[in-house]
């Protein structure tokens, strides 16, 4: 039980790796809220899973992308569990295109959502772990944040974003007892992923020494980790997820 009693905030933690991360943190004794946009019965669903391990659950309908409906969701979920010490920022979105068709909204709304969204949720939560003297933060970021990738221009932008944006809000309040990390997961078998030609999977597989795709439990285990007081003297790193796939 590394996260007995904490309560945790999930960004997109109806699906994917959000609802894996979601499902591994309430395993380990956290009460979760999860903030998403789309599929609402998927959230109801994820929401009733997290329930029945016998801790609090409750979703939030949020899109992470607007200041001020963010900061609603932060409120609405203190006011109902209480104070909050985990937040994951998970939720992202992909446009992608070669630079030389993006459109500037396809550009706008991946930084919106992605990048923006956690300043956000950084921001709204900042001052509560600062005053409370603890707090977990952890970012999905991706390894195209780190080495780039052909068509995903606004995509990796806003996971560089977040890897910067992990270190300075480490610096900031490291000393308060509160550390930001960020996961950089390889190729993870979603709904993201999904929409992927076959053939273009099995080139990607292909060049991942584990020789296997991750699944979402698999970035879940270390996201518990980096949530967890075994993490409390790791501050502002990126770890990646990958299978060896970026070394
Ligand atoms: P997914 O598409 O299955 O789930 C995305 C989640 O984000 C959903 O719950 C959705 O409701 C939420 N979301 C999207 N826009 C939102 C908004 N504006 N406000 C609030 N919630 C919003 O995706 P998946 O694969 O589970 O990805 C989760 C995270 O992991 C994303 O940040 C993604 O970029 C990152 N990632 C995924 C990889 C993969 O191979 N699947 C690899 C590297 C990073």
């Amino acid at each position: 039980m590394l996260v007995q009693g904490k309560n945790a905030i999930v960004t997109g933690g109806s699906q994917g790796i959000g609802r894996a991360i979601a499902l591994k943190l309430a395993e380990n004794g956290a009460n979760v809220a999860i903030l998403y946009v789309g599929d609402r019965q998927r959230g109801a669903e994820t929401v009733k899973e997290i329930e029945a391990l016998g801790v609090k659950a409750m979703e939030v309908y949020c899109n992470v992308a607007d200041f001020e409906e963010s900061k609603a969701a932060v409120d609405e979920v203190v006011k109902t569990l209480g104070s909050v010490d985990i937040l994951i920022n998970n939720a992202g979105i992909t446009r992608d295109n070669l630079i030389l068709k993006m459109t500037e909204a396809e550009f706008d709304s991946v930084i919106n959502v992605n990048l923006k969204g956690t300043f956000n949720m950084i921001k709204h939560t900042y001052p509560l772990f600062m005053r409370q003297r603890y707090g977990r933060v952890v970012s999905i970021s991706s390894v195209v944040g780190i080495g780039g990738n052909k068509g995903q221009a606004n995509y990796s932008a806003s996971k560089a974003g977040i890897i910067g944006m992990t270190k300075s809000a480490a610096k900031e309040l490291a000393s308060r007892g509160v550390t930001y990390n960020a996961i950089a997961p390889g190729f993870i078998e979603t709904d993201m992923t999904a929409v992927l030609p076959e053939e273009a999977k099995k080139a990607m597989c292909d060049q991942i020494p584990a020789k296997r795709t991750g699944k979402p439990e698999d970035v879940a285990n270390l996201a518990l980790f980096l949530a967890s007081d075994m993490a409390a003297y790791i501050t502002g790193e990126v770890v990646r997820c990958d299978g060896g796939m970026q070394m």
